[in-house]
């Protein structure tokens, strides 16, 4: 017989409560404060709690904590009042399965147990099968089994329980997109995901970008625009490089996302937002907060749910996974047979520090297998000891390109152009981005991420 604890101080909720778990044939048993439900989660280990937010003695989100602390089973649905949205919040994240609003709907509690219950079916399943998994990769998997990462993937899985917004913070190429992607999926895999890239968008075309715009809305807007947020109907929207995002503008997305509904430029109809938001920046938002240069309150309203993606070199365990997955999916890509990683070369590859993250390890991998021409894979390992990351191949200072018969990938080949034009136009960075035809915070992140000579900088 399945076990269930109630913990709450409303007896008649309660009483409601026990008699409907008793006619599904569970054990009930009942608690009006947080100590007492404590003890007896402790000592019984139930399947599942129903607790509620707020308890006479101490708050629902602490007893959760503190079974937390000593890995007690169970599957924790919270009951919640609509103004407990923080409280629920942090129940979520320490891992309680779904919530319920006061009073509460038998019906929706139906329905909320049945998901509850299937999902950990399949969890069990996916336990049992993991080996397996393991090694026929999905597309876009999140590789990794370090600490750090399955905290990461902990957390996705919280989150894609909840519409809640997502701050996304990370170094270049740690895996920001990857991360909104595999919460857009598990959340809502029919629906669109949108990106827009903030700093890649000129200033006064982003507010239409994001919202649309009515035919005649300003000079040049000859036809209706529907925005990004409207085209990412019930699915996601993904602010990318959130840092960017110009100050003017914050005011009206902080609006926007307060009241779930916007106009289009220039329009009068009100369109509401159904899609979730999840925002990345590779830059400290805190510190941009605290220099004025990003409003405090939209960063809040964005920050409900916040993972950050550590770099690599914080998390060497994911290295030699991450370079399996890569040679794997290369073999394919490329039609090579390189089945067999030399054990020095991996040694290398987990003591070099990556300040390109996973993008930059790709990217070494993928020069490797142009060189690897039988089995094992050949790493010139001269290419792990410079300071910058790794996608140049001629060193940084010669502004032209390679050898033509030689085969670059594009980001080598964007980045010697990026360097012949600033060279040209003698480090102005106006008349750069001119010729490329790309915004200033735009080049200034392609500048560091593909670490161009200082002498160039801004
Ligand atoms: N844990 C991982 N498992 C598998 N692939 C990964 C992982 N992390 C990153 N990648 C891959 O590395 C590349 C870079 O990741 P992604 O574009 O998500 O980084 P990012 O943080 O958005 O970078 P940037 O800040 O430069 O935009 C992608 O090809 C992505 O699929
Ligand atoms: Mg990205």
């Amino acid at each position: 017989m399945k076990r269930i604890m109630i913990v709450d101080d409303d007896p008649s909720l309660t009483r409601t409560l026990e008699l409907y778990f008793r006619g599904k044939d569970y054990h009930v048993s009942v608690f009006g404060t947080g100590r007492e439900a404590f003890e007896y989660w402790r000592a019984e280990e139930p399947d599942l709690v129903l607790l509620d937010v707020q308890l006479p003695d101490m708050d629902g989100p602490e007893v959760l904590e503190r079974a937390k602390d000593e890995e007690l089973e169970g599957e924790v649905i919270m009951i919640t009042a609509f103004h407990d949205t923080e409280a629920t919040l942090k129940a979520i994240r320490l891992g309680a399965a779904d919530y319920l609003y006061k009073p509460i709907d038998l019906d929706a509690l139906d329905l909320l147990l049945e998901k509850i219950l299937r999902r950990k079916a399949e969890r069990e399943e996916l336990a049992r099968l993991s080996h397996v998994i393991s090694r026929s990769y999905k597309p876009n998997q999140i590789i990794g089994r370090s600490k750090a990462m399955l905290e990461v993937v902990k957390a996705i899985a919280q989150v894609a329980q909840t519409p809640a917004s997502v701050l996304l913070e990370g170094e270049t190429g740690t895996g920001k997109e990857l991360v909104a992607q595999t919460i857009h999926q598990e959340w809502a895999p029919e629906e669109p995901f949108v990106a827009i890239n903030c700093a890649a968008i000129v200033e006064n075309l982003l507010e239409s970008e994001l919202f649309g715009h009515e035919k005649g809305a300003f000079t040049g807007a000859t036809q209706r625009k529907v925005g990004r947020l409207e085209v990412a109907g019930r699915g996601t929207v993904f602010l990318d490089e959130m840092g960017e995002f110009p100050l003017e503008l914050q005011s009206k997305l902080l609006r926007v996302l307060q009241e779930r509904e916007f106009h289009r430029v220039g329009g009068v109809k009100t369109i509401s937002l159904n899609a979730r938001v999840i925002a990345a920046t590779n830059r400290d938002m805190e510190s941009m907060v605290e220099s004025g240069s990003f409003r405090e309150d939209l960063y809040f309203r964005l920050k409900v749910f916040f993972i950050r993606i550590p770099p690599l070199r914080e998390r060497v365990d994911d290295i030699v996974p991450l370079t399996e997955y890569f040679v794997h999916r290369l073999n394919e890509e490329m039609g090579r047979k390189v089945s067999r990683i030399p054990k020095s070369h991996l040694e290398t590859l987990r003591s070099y520090d990556w300040p390109g993250n996973v993008r930059e390890l790709q990217n070494v991998l993928r020069r490797a297998m142009i060189l690897s021409n039988g089995d094992t894979l050949e790493l010139d390992e001269q290419w792990l000891r410079r300071k910058e990351p790794v996608l140049a191949v001629k060193p940084p200072d010669s502004a032209g390109f390679a050898e033509d018969n030689e085969l670059l990938s594009l980001e080598e080949v964007e980045r010697a152009h990026i360097l012949k034009v600033l060279r040209h136009t003698r480090g102005n960075y106006g008349e750069a981005c001119g010729i490329l035809g790309i915004s200033r915070p735009t080049l200034r992140r392609k500048i560091s991420e593909y670490t161009l000579p200082v002498d160039l900088k801004e």
